[in-house]
């Protein structure tokens, strides 16, 4: 695995103070990431919608010191001082080094936001760990002013994926892929690939509600059920399914087969969880109502003639999926009757974005 085109190459200005701002969003995997090894490589191809709404707000502000022997960061979300997020960020700095070992000549204070409500349940591992590379690769570009956007935005998802897997596919939009995939033109375990392929209309703007079935904290993090899926009895079969389902979803997002759409988004998700329920120790992340929810909607498909369809990150909450043409009706029946079923009735309309934005 070739990862020297990502080392810096050196400075070529001074930079003594600077801030960036970046706004990054979250993404919804239609083909699921469960099972990587060490350093954050993939057992399977994945590839997910970036969405719009739910981002990230982070700003840096690096001021040089003198060369440190480990990052000197602070970090502040939300307006405060939280150092109990610091671990992940130093993980993340101490994988980076390599890459960017202009990190230790400067202290950096973080300051982050989200635009989703605080512990609702939505991974902000994925936005939060792409907002604080992009923050960086723009330290890097004022350093060395050769770098093309193409690489920016390369080695950007190549960091973002070093603090958390899924964070590699939320720099770009509306649909990236991340691992390599023998029919996905430059796809890579190392960063997340724009989709590159013509998408049919029905997969333009595409829906997402985000259901707050659960908004605690999870019993099983996203890092220890990827670690179960070593010497799990169906992993093998599972790493090939979904590779095969990234091939048949790249055609399905080509010739605007809907219906195949959902099977395959729907069948993807309850794998998911079905791994999380055949590992050992075996857990559960649904809830009664994440079910209760799974049915309406089914019901509803079978009843309107409907294209709507659900799927599930690692957690209770679901993620309804339907067509911009559908939205008015289904909007309605989300308030209506599925709003019911979550925490405070809250729930998110989101849709397809187009990633990062400087700010
Ligand atoms: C179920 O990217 O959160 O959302 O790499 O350990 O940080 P780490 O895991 P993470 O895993 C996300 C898993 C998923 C499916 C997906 O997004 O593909």
């Amino acid at each position: 695995m070739n990862t020297s085109e990502f080392v810096f190459k050196g400075s070529k200005k001074n930079i003594e103070t600077a801030t960036y701002t970046w706004q990054t969003p979250s993404n919804i995997a239609l083909v699921k990431y469960w099972g990587k090894s060490e350093p954050q490589i993939p057992k399977n191809a994945s590839i997910s919608f970036t969405l719009n709404n739910c981002h990230t707000t982070t700003k840096i502000n690096f001021t040089k010191v003198e060369k440190q022997t480990t990052p000197l960061f602070d970090l502040f979300f939300e307006g405060k001082k939280k150092d109990e997020f610091k671990p992940k960020i130093a993980k993340f700095l101490d994988r980076i080094k390599e890459y960017c070992p202009y990190i230790f000549d400067y202290k950096m204070t973080i300051y982050s936001e989200n635009s989703f409500p605080h512990s609702s349940g939505i991974a902000s591992s994925a936005s939060g760990l792409s907002a604080i590379a992009m923050c960086l690769m723009s330290l890097e570009k004022e350093l060395n002013p050769d770098i093309n956007p193409a690489f920016f935005n390369k080695k950007a998802s190549f960091l973002a994926r070093l603090g958390s897997g899924s964070a590699s596919r939320s720099i770009e939009g509306p649909l990236v892929v991340w691992g390599e995939h023998p029919n996905i033109k430059e796809s890579s375990d190392l960063y997340g690939v724009p989709f590159s392929y013509e998408v049919a209309d029905i997969f333009k703007n595409y829906q997402d509600t985000i259901l707050l079935v659960d908004k605690g904290e999870k019993q099983v993090s996203s890092t220890v059920g990827h670690n179960l899926m070593h010497n799990h009895p169906y992993a093998e079969n599972r790493f090939k399914q979904a590779n095969d389902n990234l091939e048949k979803l790249s055609k399905i997002l080509q010739s605007g087969d809907i219906k195949n759409f959902i099977n395959l988004v729907e069948s993807e998700a309850l794998t998911l969880h079905a791994m999380m329920l055949t590992s050992n120790p075996y857990f559960i992340l649904m809830k009664p109502n994440t079910l209760q929810i799974i049915n309406e909607i089914w019901n509803y498909r079978a009843t309107n003639n409907s294209n709507i369809c659900f799927t599930l990150d690692a957690g209770a909450n679901v993620h309804v999926l339907y067509p911009h043409n559908e939205k008015e009706a289904i909007n309605q029946f989300i308030e209506t009757k599925l709003s019911v079923y979550c925490q405070k009735n809250q729930y998110i309309c989101d849709e397809t974005g187009s990633g990062a934005k400087a700010l």
